[in-house]
């Protein structure tokens, strides 16, 4: 049998809302998680860029783990970033709106008001512990990732009735989608 081609690091299933699992809240990770930490990682990137996105959460991948990738830069220049046990330490009073997707509600957009600046603590692939301050993007991008780590979406962010439209077009999207 030949070997399989291991030129690219596998890639992984994006969960589709409605699945349970994006509502869980993850799991902090400790000492003994070092292994799969670094496993999981490269695969997350890799599932990432594939989609292409610029953030990822391990529950999007079932894993329920305070695990979070990121990269905002243009395609040109990547700069990919692990986050593991991210938490924001501190945001602004002021807030901003961007649009906002997500890879677990395929071709769904919508404007969400968030803090415009926050400060985030984690722990880089070393263990090291680190912060980090974000504005614009960067900040609308960790605050959706780091809530994706509690189970929250950004259409929970929305009213009732936006969020309800947004949810019915995804399922029907999905379900064209599956018919093909
Ligand atoms: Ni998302």
């Amino acid at each position: 049998m030949p070997a399989p081609a291991m030129t690219e690091t596998e890639t992984l299933p994006i969960l589709f809302v409605p699945d349970k699992r994006l509502r869980l809240k993850a799991r902090p990770l400790g000492d003994g998680d070092g292994d799969v930490i670094r496993a999981l990682a490269p695969k997350m990137l890799a599932t990432m860029y594939a989609a292409p996105g610029i953030g990822l959460a391990a529950p999007q991948i079932g894993e329920g783990l305070r695990l979070v990738v990121l990269d905002i830069q243009p395609k040109e220049k990547p700069d990919p970033m692990v986050l593991v046990n991210p938490e924001i330490i501190a945001e602004s009073n002021e807030v901003a709106t961007r649009e906002e997707g997500c890879l677990s509600l395929p071709g769904q957009y919508a404007d969400v008001t968030r803090p415009a600046r926050v400060k985030v603590r984690y722990l880089d692939l070393t263990g090291a512990k680190r912060e980090i301050e974000g504005e614009d993007l960067l900040s609308a991008c960790l605050q959706h990732e780091i809530d994706h780590l509690d189970g929250v979406l950004f259409v929970d962010h929305l009213s009732a009735l936006k969020r309800n439209m947004i949810l019915r077009k995804l399922a029907k999207d999905l379900k064209s989608q599956q018919r093909g």
